[in-house]
């Protein structure tokens, strides 16, 4: 019998013990041997849970038991979680996480510190819920060269987003029935803001292109000042806005770009039809083409399911250290390069006459004008020249710049800054 101990129990922790339970001979069967639960680590007492003769709240109890031999991290954030994960992996103890902050940050150290004591430190719910994508990457695409990913990786903005678009509601109404079904996080403002599509995209460059990439290199710009305006202009404009997050690696000379940012996506991409809590997430291999991953992004059992098909993985009889699981260390970089590219814009300003904004914003055509904003698209300007017509602008507000994205059908200017890193393979 082997034993497992799972840390947390919220949302996706109480998912991964009821999956377990409910089906636990399959999951035996598939695993290759008997399982069970020994531990639920929790803070602090918590009567309602059913599982009370499995609650434990002492870590040390669960790290130094040597009938453990694999432990799930699900209480998220940087701390304890990442001191808990090293102390597991170097006690011989592999571990799954869905912890993508903590991934994002800290895959490299952890990723070699389990290669170092020969376990396996298994990630698959810390991007894309319940889609199989961390696996695809390394071991179905294995044979190739994967130079862009780019998706819907966060459930919650798509959904609000997708409600925005369909039933007109603002952000803030969306936001709010993403909440009450429990997709956003206890803090929405990572989703809302761009960063948890941005650790995501991190995770899957890191590991497509080998090497680490920090979120804080990459432009994350959210969904929080959005309006059903501009929702309405992308409409006529001939597609829908979605929170975008790419990462893109040139095959000649190895510039890394990513970004998070608001786009226009043309009705004939298939990421326009990704709508609610869906993620859709398109992998170019130079072999395969591309390659789209679809399923639900968020949600306690999709999470939870990822989650214990790491499990059995881990304990599966025979199984072996997963050396292509793996990327390096880089170094951590200061500020975030610009991209000298020029794009088309799209911008919102309170405050300004449309006639004026030719000549603060370059030309381009007024989308619209009423109540005092306008809106603009601006034909072909680099990040740089749009922050210094932003800067001189005097009084006007801009309140978002989106640009469209390139697909596999169009071959659309993508839009605003991206990020660059030179990559060193
Ligand atoms: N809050 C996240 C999302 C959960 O909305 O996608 C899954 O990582």
């Amino acid at each position: 019998m082997k034993k497992i101990a799972v840390l947390g129990c919220g949302t996706v922790g109480s998912g991964v013990v009821e999956v377990f339970y409910k089906n636990r001979q399959s999951i035996q069967r598939k695993a290759g041997c008997p399982l069970d639960i020994k531990y639920i680590y929790l803070r602090r007492p918590r009567p309602e849970l059913p599982w009370q003769d499995k609650l434990c709240y002492d870590f040390d109890t669960i790290l130094h038991d040597p009938e453990i031999s694999i432990v799930v991290e699900v209480m998220g954030g940087l701390h304890p979680a990442g001191e808990w994960i090293a102390a597991c992996l170097k006690n011989n103890k592999s571990v799954v996480t869905a912890n993508k902050e903590l991934i994002a940050a800290q895959g490299a150290q952890l990723l070699a510190l389990a290669r170092q004591h020969q376990v396996n430190l298994l990630f698959e719910a810390s991007v894309g819920g319940g889609i199989p994508i961390i696996r695809p990457l390394h071991q179905c695409l294995g044979a190739n060269e994967l130079d862009d990913i780019q998706g819907i990786l966060n459930g919650t903005t798509n959904f609000i987003l997708t409600k925005m678009s369909r039933e007109g509601m603002c952000f803030s109404q969306a936001l709010q029935m993403a909440q009450q079904l429990g997709y956003a996080e206890a803090d929405p403002t990572a989703d809302v803001q761009g960063l948890d599509a941005c650790r995501k995209i991190c995770i899957l460059a890191s590991l497509a292109f080998g090497r680490q990439l920090y979120p804080q290199l990459v432009h994350c710009q959210g969904i929080t000042e959005l309006t059903p305006e501009d929702v309405e202009y992308a409409r006529n404009w001939g597609g829908v806005i979605k929170l975008i997050a790419r990462a893109h690696r040139d095959p000649d000379t190895q510039q890394l770009s990513a970004l998070v940012a608001p786009m226009f996506v043309p009705h004939d991409s298939q990421l326009s039809t990704v709508d609610d809590v869906f993620n859709g997430i398109l992998v170019d291999g130079d072999a395969t083409g591309q390659v789209l991953f679809y399923g639900k992004g968020a949600g306690k059992l999709p999470t939870a399911s990822a989650v214990v098909a790491d499990v059995i993985d881990a304990l599966k009889e025979g199984v072996h250290v997963h050396d292509s699981l793996f990327w390096k260390p880089a170094p951590k970089l200061e500020g975030q390069l610009k991209d000298e590219a020029v794009y088309p814009w799209y911008i919102r300003v309170s405050g300004v006459s449309a006639a004026l904004l030719p000549n603060v914003a370059g030309a381009g055509h007024t989308v619209f004008e009423a109540d005092g904003q306008a809106a603009y698209l601006i034909d072909a300007a680099t990040a740089a020249q749009i922050e210094e017509a932003l800067r001189v602008g005097g009084e006007s507000t801009v309140v978002v710049g989106i640009g469209t994205i390139a697909t596999h059908l169009r071959d659309l200017a993508k839009s605003y800054k991206e990020a660059q890193i030179a990559l060193e393979v």
